[in-house]
């Protein structure tokens, strides 16, 4: 299945593009075979990586991590192959399912919502998973306070690696039109002729600063796709993706040229890693044909966990030919009164008085209020749809 003539300003990580998705003849007899193996249900946060692995947003990876890759990526951030990788792609189960799968076999994956079978695992491996290290080495933290961190606590104890050969994707009901594959968004950069295209990661509405953020960069990019993630978020407060797609669409309707800005949507799960997932993000968005990426403050961060730009400096660690994709380092951007524009510490010699600032806190509450933060914080069209979005929520 890879291909190394895949379109696209910019090669894939590893150098081709690794799609797992079979074709229809192929899923069809793989679905028949699949009635009859061992079936291990996949977790939501494992429905959205199968997802990543069959559209190729995982390249180079084939299938669910063996444990040499786990361990690269977990102690020094690289595969057996060389190429970096920061964030372990597992799958999991224990107890008595452990026990009884067997290595060289074929294991059917399903869904536990739909009911499908997806996927067939061909079990190359069954290894221990070291939880804790995992959480240790990648979250920096064993808090289970951590959203992440939980996660991973919460998945088995026993990995199964091993390439996976994709049935069908994961049924969606919703965002079917921005659902695009790296080789889709690969060929609409060429289409459209750009050869710098940057992106922007999001699991938020879209406030003034990530306008900033996205402009000043489009001032130098050929194109921007802007690539919220909608796998999965796990974090309470964290807004539903139908209500953040709303205040994307309507940025585009309002203030975006249309034939400079593409929206599509990431199906990944938050890990809310800070730094290193900075690097999966980053390496993904490579895998969609993205030449640059924005990493502004406490990119994928929570709570005090991460400094607030580690996600920045980690790249540093790298052979930036290794990464490919260009991050595009932002500091904290705001509104400043006296400049009477958005800017940063960078840009402003004023000080903290003159800066319209709210924590993420403030704005949840003024908007369950019905109150709109200002404009210099967030554009009317979106306020209006938080706001609304808010009072349909302490209905429900
Ligand atoms: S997340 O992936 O980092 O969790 P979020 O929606 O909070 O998503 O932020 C998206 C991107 O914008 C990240 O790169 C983040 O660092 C950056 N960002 C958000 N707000 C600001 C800000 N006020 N100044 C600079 N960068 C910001
Ligand atoms: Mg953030």
């Amino acid at each position: 299945m890879p291909d190394s003539q895949v379109p696209g300003p910019i090669s894939p990580h590893g150098g081709a593009l690794a799609e797992r998705l079979l074709a229809e003849q192929e899923a069809e007899a793989a679905a028949a075979r699949a009635a009859g193996l061992p079936r291990v249900e996949l977790s939501r946060r494992e429905r959205c990586d199968l997802e990543l692995l069959a559209v190729g947003a995982f390249s180079p990876l084939t299938g669910f991590m063996n444990r040499r890759e786990f361990e690269g990526t977990v102690d020094s951030m690289s595969l057996p192959t060389g190429e970096p990788w920061a964030i372990p792609i597992t799958l999991s189960t224990g107890g008595d399912q452990a026990d009884a799968l067997k290595e060289g076999q074929e294991v059917a994956l399903f869904d536990g919502e739909s009911g499908r079978v997806l996927a067939i695992l061909h079990l190359a491996e069954k290894y221990d998973h070291d939880r804790e290290r995992e959480c240790r080495e990648v979250y920096k933290t064993t808090d289970i306070e951590h959203p992440g961190v939980a996660t991973v606590m919460g998945q088995g104890e026993v990995c199964l690696g091993g390439q996976v050969d994709v049935i069908g994707l994961p049924p969606h009901a919703d965002l079917l039109q921005y659902r695009w594959t790296p080789r889709r968004t690969r060929e609409e950069f060429d289409r459209r002729g750009w050869k710098m295209v940057v992106a922007f990661q999001t699991r938020n509405p879209c406030h003034r600063a990530h306008e900033y953020l996205q402009k000043v960069a489009l001032e130098l990019c050929d194109g921007l796709l802007l690539h919220p993630l909608v796998g999965e978020t796990a974090k309470a407060g964290d807004i539903p993706a139908d209500v953040r797609m709303k205040t994307y669409e309507v940025m585009f309707e309002n203030y975006y040229p249309k034939d400079r800005v593409l929206l599509t949507v990431l199906p990944a799960s938050m890990r809310y890693a800070g730094p290193r997932e900075a690097i999966l993000h980053a390496i993904m968005r490579k895998n969609y044909g993205v030449t640059h990426f924005i990493v502004g403050r406490d990119h994928a961060g929570v709570g005090d966990y991460y400094g607030t730009y580690d996600a920045q400096e980690i790249f540093d660690q790298f052979d930036s030919q290794a990464i490919g994709i260009v991050p595009l380092k932002f500091e904290h951007a705001f509104f400043c009164r006296k400049c009477d524009g958005m800017v940063s510490g960078k840009t402003c010699p004023h000080g903290p008085a003159d800066r319209v600032f709210f924590s993420g806190t403030k704005v949840r509450e003024m908007l369950a209020r019905g109150e709109a933060p200002p404009p210099e914080f967030t554009r009317p069209e979106v306020a209006a749809i938080l706001i609304e979005a808010a009072k349909q929520q302490a209905h429900e």
